[in-house]
């Protein structure tokens, strides 16, 4: 599919007035998407589990107004905010082109998180996602030709990835691939597409205790970031490492080899971080407590003939990844040894998801 096949040409504009709600899942990448091109083109392709309990609810509100700039109200846990409407404006401007109806609608947005704002856990992806599904609801309402569970999902996923990148993947589950690779059929750096490969039953109901290790806003932006990979010196070899791990990934997940599975995650999360520390300027994401983590893990893996292992995004926060077969344990060495690492002794508890909800 091509970006021609997301415009929309023609839609019955004689809805005075409705409400969508949704709910969508954050996402955290396996093989890790570092660097992109104009229209948030990836430059590598990605993979990620979609979580199950850590997710933004949006409702979509929208009455008729005469078509001129765009108008929209945002509340965030309630209350009237302010913070996030340029963010929605640019989101708007880039979407405009294939859902035309947005000038012709006054909206109002309320959402929610599940997961405490200020816990540095990246609410974009599934802020983002959960307003590109309400925006497609809105559009199959006024479409007059029906529209497959297909074209929905992948063109809600296109939308989502126009506001931010990583967006893309939270929309189904519970794994996604975004970006194009060759092992994976129907893989577009325009969307993101469920895996369809075979997955082991080992990596069923995979869990993710996410360890807040510092709660604070990031330091350096994912968007400056990516632009870093931009005449990075190891740019090249980045990407081409990120097409074979997924590959390699892939057969992975149908042989259920957690041995190594824990090698390739742990390796892209290093690697993310490594090109932040060679990037020019360079910067470090990771906090004193991410090593001590990282370190603790490592111990308990060897010590106890663990498959646990840990992924991190663009901050300073462990995600620990296992197999629900070894959750109680897990759990205990996290109470016993992790918690004292994290700030306020805060974690939650999530694990695989099957993706966003209509409400
Ligand atoms: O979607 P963005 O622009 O916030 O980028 C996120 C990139 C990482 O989280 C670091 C990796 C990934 O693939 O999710």
């Amino acid at each position: 599919m091509t970006e021609q096949d997301f415009i929309l040409k023609s839609y019955d504009s004689n809805i005075e007035n409705g409400s969508v709600k949704w709910s969508a899942p954050s996402n955290i990448a396996l093989v890790k998407y570092w660097g992109k091109r104009e229209h948030q083109i990836p430059e590598n392709p990605s993979i990620s589990f979609t979580l199950s309990d850590c997710k933004t609810i949006t409702e979509l509100s929208y009455t008729k107004k005469e078509s001129h700039d765009f108008s929209f109200d945002i509340y965030f846990e309630g209350e009237k905010n302010q913070a996030f409407k340029p963010k929605i404006q640019t989101f708007f401007e880039r979407i405009e082109a294939y859902v035309p109806f947005l000038r012709n609608y006054h909206f109002r947005i309320e959402t929610s998180n599940t997961f405490p704002h200020s816990s540095g856990i990246a609410s974009s992806a599934s802020g983002m996602s959960a307003i590109a599904l309400c925006l497609l609801d809105i559009e199959r309402s006024l479409s007059e030709v029906g529209v497959s569970d297909d074209y929905f999902n992948r063109k809600a996923s296109f939308l989502a990835r126009l506001g931010s990148g990583s967006a893309c993947r939270s929309i189904e589950g519970e794994l996604v691939v975004w970006g194009e690779n060759e092992s994976i059929v129907d893989s577009s750096d325009l969307y993101g597409v469920k895996f369809q490969g075979e997955v082991h039953s080992n990596f069923k109901e995979y869990q993710d205790a996410i360890l807040l290790v510092d709660k604070g806003e990031k330091k350096v932006s994912s968007t400056v970031g990516h632009k870093l990979m931009f005449g990075h010196p190891f740019a090249q070899e980045r990407f081409s490492q990120a097409h074979d791990n997924l590959a390699k990934l892939k057969a992975i997940l149908a042989s259920g080899d957690l041995k190594a599975f824990v090698k390739i995650v742990e390796s892209e999360a290093l690697t993310l971080h490594a090109m932040m520390m060679t990037s020019m300027p360079y910067f470090i994401l990771m906090k004193p407590n991410t090593l001590e983590i990282i370190n603790k893990i490592w111990k308990y893996r060897t010590e106890n003939d663990s498959n646990i292992c840990f992924t991190l995004d663009a901050g300073a926060n462990v995600h620990v990844l296992f197999p629900k077969a070894e959750k109680e344990q897990v759990y205990e060495f996290i109470k016993s040894e992790l918690v004292a690492y994290c700030q306020n002794g805060h974690y939650i508890c999530d694990s695989v998801g099957k993706g966003a909800k209509r409400l």
